[in-house]
């Protein structure tokens, strides 16, 4: 590991997916369930004596993975042929040529692809581990980040990041440059949103920083999220037509 670059290792740790089952409908709902129908782990990985010990131990809650063991071996076994990759190809031609190819199982598999500038979105195809299902925005416009400051958690401005994350429909959001970005409180977020801070220096701090509650398919690529401190006791919307009283967050 000693001859990675650290920003190898830091886009590797800040990749943070999170998944949460909504029953909630919205009009992009049918198609979403469809594809999540097919992504389903309870059918990839279901195995007779999966199948077995949930009859047995119904402990399980909604959404929780039947076989937990399976998706950490394969985060492992994924790792491990990409880092054995990367060392492979290490002073051949062919990894000069290359701007793949770098070692992280999560960008081997996008940026790989020939034509990734015009398949970005394939991005939520690659998550390895427990959040592989996300889809976050896929599917979903682009949506810039332009405006890093005035962090209004009720009324945010278009153009904010708090703006983006509260809509009701995918998006896939990036940022046009560096950012640094000061919460006034947590961020709240609604369902189906990527956030993208590959090429850029993407900074979340502040109050709160991120909450992800009743809502499902979130992905989170290459942003720097720290020095987060409770925040609360404050209204904060958690969509366009709703804000609601938030006591105390933990800032984490
Ligand atoms: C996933 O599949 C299992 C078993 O086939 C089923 O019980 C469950 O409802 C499915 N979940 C989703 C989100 O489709
Ligand atoms: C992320 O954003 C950067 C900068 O805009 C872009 O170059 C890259 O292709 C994007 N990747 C994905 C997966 O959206």
């Amino acid at each position: 590991m000693g001859t990675f670059k650290p920003s190898f290792q830091l886009r590797f740790i800040l990749l943070l997916i999170a998944r949460v089952y909504l029953k909630g409908i919205s009009r992009f709902h049918k198609k979403r369930e469809e594809d999540l129908r097919k992504k389903n782990w309870s059918n990839q990985y279901e195995n007779p004596q999966s199948a077995h010990q949930s009859a047995f131990l119904n402990l399980a809650l909604p959404g929780q993975h039947p076989n937990p063991e399976v998706v950490v071996q394969e985060v492992h076994r994924k790792v491990y042929a990409s880092l054995a990759r990367r060392q492979m190809l290490q002073g051949t031609q062919k990894y000069q040529d290359s701007s793949c190819l770098i070692g992280n199982p999560i960008d081997d598999c996008w940026e790989c692809d020939p034509n990734w500038p015009d398949n970005r979105q394939n991005l939520a195809d690659c998550a390895i581990g427990f959040g592989q299902y996300a889809l976050g925005g896929k599917g979903g416009e682009y949506d810039v980040v332009t405006d890093s400051s005035n962090d209004d958690a009720v009324n945010p401005r278009p153009g904010t990041l708090r703006y983006a994350v509260i809509q009701t429909e995918p998006l896939w959001i990036v940022f046009p440059g560096n950012m640094l970005i000061k919460l006034s409180q947590e961020l709240i977020f609604n369902s189906c949103k990527t956030l993208n801070g590959s090429g850029a220096n993407v900074h979340i701090v502040g109050g709160g920083c991120i909450t992800l509650q009743f809502i499902s398919n979130v992905i989170i690529h290459n942003v720097h999220i720290h020095h987060c401190y409770p925040s609360g006791d404050a209204n904060v919307c958690s969509s366009p037509t709703h804000y609601g009283y938030r006591t105390k967050s933990d800032g984490f």
